[in-house]
């Protein structure tokens, strides 16, 4: 049997345009890479690489202006897909008169996720993400890095297969950095496929398995394979 990938990129190209395509921005060119089941691979690359396009193309938010992209076999606008992907966008816009815990079920209500099994699935988020003590405040008075943290469980209200994670690092202490980059292993270990994007990994790809190339038409951007890095012992000290 042919192997399913979860994502299958090839020669992708995006091309931003403005209105009467008077201005032109170049934003991917060339791009092909799969993802299969289990791995956890960083998208690295400066402020601008593509990361972000990348990864509304994979979510079929956007339309690639060259090449293909298969998400599970499918194209990624059908909706059927989404619900095997849990999303960690930028920067989260969430209602804030909500408060973290009444923010998870209405995204559990919106997956159509019984209430009893909602309810034990945003307990446990809470505690994990480490904002059960603020669950029951509302988000308007939530820190940048709560709200971090409150997107991330968000992400995972669906329990999903395949996570895509956009600088989920960005806003956190050294602390709270650390303990996200645990959350990712654990993750991990747990078999979740995981895509994650940052410009602040550059340091630490250097001793990882190279498999993503040419992120950019520019070059500047490269992935890096982290399935090694839970094994490799060294992670503390890398970030
Ligand atoms: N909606 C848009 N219209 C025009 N140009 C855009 C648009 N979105 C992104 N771009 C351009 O496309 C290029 C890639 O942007 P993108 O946001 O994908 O980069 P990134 O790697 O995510 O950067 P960062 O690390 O800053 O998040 C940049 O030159 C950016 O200015
Ligand atoms: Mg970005």
């Amino acid at each position: 049997m042919e192997q399913q990938y979860f994502i299958e990129a090839e020669n992708l190209g995006k091309v931003y345009r403005s209105l009467f395509g008077l201005r032109e921005v170049k934003a991917l060119e060339g791009l092909s890479f799969k993802l299969s089941k289990g791995e956890v691979v960083g998208l690295l690359g400066p402020n601008g690489a593509g990361k972000t396009t990348t990864i509304m193309l994979i979510l079929g938010l956007l339309a690639p202006t060259s090449g293909r992209l298969r998400l599970f076999g499918k194209d990624p606008k059908e909706v059927a897909v989404k619900e095997k992907v849990g999303f960690l966008p930028e920067e989260s816009y969430f209602y804030r008169f909500f408060t973290g815990e009444e923010i998870l079920h209405y995204y559990g209500g919106l997956f159509r996720i019984k209430s009893n099994i909602r309810k034990e699935r945003v307990n446990a988020l809470l505690l994990r993400v480490g904002l059960w003590e603020v669950r029951k405040r509302r988000l308007k008075g939530y820190s940048k890095g709560m709200l971090r943290r409150i997107g991330l469980a968000q992400a995972l209200i669906n329990d999903p297969e395949f996570l895509i994670l956009d600088e989920p690092t960005a806003g956190l202490d050294p602390i709270g950095t650390r303990e996200v980059k645990e959350l990712i292993l654990q993750l991990k270990s747990e078999g979740k496929t995981i895509l994650l994007c940052s410009h602040l990994l550059g340091g630490c790809a250097a001793g990882l398995r190279s498999n993503l190339d040419a992120l950019s038409g520019k070059g500047h951007c490269r992935g890096a394979d982290w399935s090694g890095l839970g094994e490799a012992g060294s992670y503390r000290n890398r970030f």
